[in-house]
């Protein structure tokens, strides 16, 4: 498939879907969330992919949203343009397997969102991180004060969000918004690693831990336990769990398949 602002590759289980829109540090257009969308489309339905990488360049992650494309805007061009954001964004969240973000540079607004969508974070030591909206005489559209705040909580999250300030990538780290920060040379490397490391695990008990927390995180806790029930039972009928514990009993190491 074709696309003109995002690069896709596929090696080894893993979909590398990277931003490119260098020029502008990849700032989030329509064309370029359209282009997002096909490439998770392609990572939700290609049983192949195990792993979802998102990322960008050396400078940037995602700059935001392209603010060229807002400045004229009027409230249905708003409506249009965050009805687009957050249907591709929520394609990403729901994706049934895992996501990494891989981050190096500037993840703002638009952009940390976009990563906030992912199920791990991880940064270069040159990354810089924040919602910037308030200073553009808007807030955060692609479900910064949604999805952050849940992340990290209420103190840090209204600092950013109301600051507007950048932060570094080991206060990120700090605030528990990244897991964890790497030289920029072993970024990709460590998004393989943590990419295998997934891959050896059962898929089924991970998209089930993944609807798990993000249904549960929903809801209330009597909800989110009978959820939690549900899923935790559902998995006794996978041939994986059978061939978990053999292994784990046998003293040997499980190969699970997926079923
Ligand atoms: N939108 C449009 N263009 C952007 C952009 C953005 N978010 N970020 C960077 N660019 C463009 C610049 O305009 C510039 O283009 P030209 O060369 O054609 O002038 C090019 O990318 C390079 O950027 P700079 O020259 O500014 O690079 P820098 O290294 O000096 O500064 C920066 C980098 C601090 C990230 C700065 O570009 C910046 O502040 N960008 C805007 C960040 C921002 O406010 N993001 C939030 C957007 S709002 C949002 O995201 C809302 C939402 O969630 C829906």
């Amino acid at each position: 498939m074709a696309f003109k602002y995002i690069n896709f590759k596929k090696r080894e289980g893993i979909a590398w879907v990277q931003f490119n829109r260098p020029e502008k540090l990849n700032a989030l257009n329509p064309d370029v969330l359209r282009d997002l969308e096909k490439a998770v489309v392609i990572c939700e339905e290609d049983d192949d992919i195990k792993v979802v990488v998102l990322h960008g360049n050396e400078k940037a992650f995602v700059a935001g949203a392209d603010i060229e494309n807002m400045a004229k805007g009027d409230i249905k061009f708003a409506y249009e343009l965050t009805d687009l954001t957050m249907r591709v964004q929520e394609r990403i969240a729901d994706l049934p397997k895992p996501t990494i973000a891989a981050i190096s540079g500037y993840a703002l607004g638009g952009g940390c969102e976009m990563a906030l969508c992912c199920d791990f974070r991880i940064a270069a030591e040159n990354a810089l991180l924040g919602q910037p909206e308030i200073t553009l005489g808007i807030i955060p559209g692609g479900g910064g004060t949604q999805r952050l705040t849940r992340l990290v909580g209420l103190g840090p999250a209204t600092e950013l969000i109301l600051k507007g300030e950048m932060i570094k990538a080991d206060r990120a780290e700090r605030i528990g918004l990244v897991s964890k920060v790497v030289p920029l040379d072993h970024l990709e490397a460590e998004a393989k690693a943590l990419a295998s490391k997934l891959m050896e695990r059962p898929a089924m008990a991970l998209r089930a831990a993944k609807t798990a927390i993000r249904k549960g995180i929903n809801t209330s806790l009597k909800e989110g336990l009978h959820i939690e029930q549900d899923l935790f039972c559902m998995l006794f009928g996978t041939e994986d769990q059978k061939e978990g514990m053999a292994a784990f009993l046998e003293k040997r190491r499980p190969i699970f398949k997926g079923k």
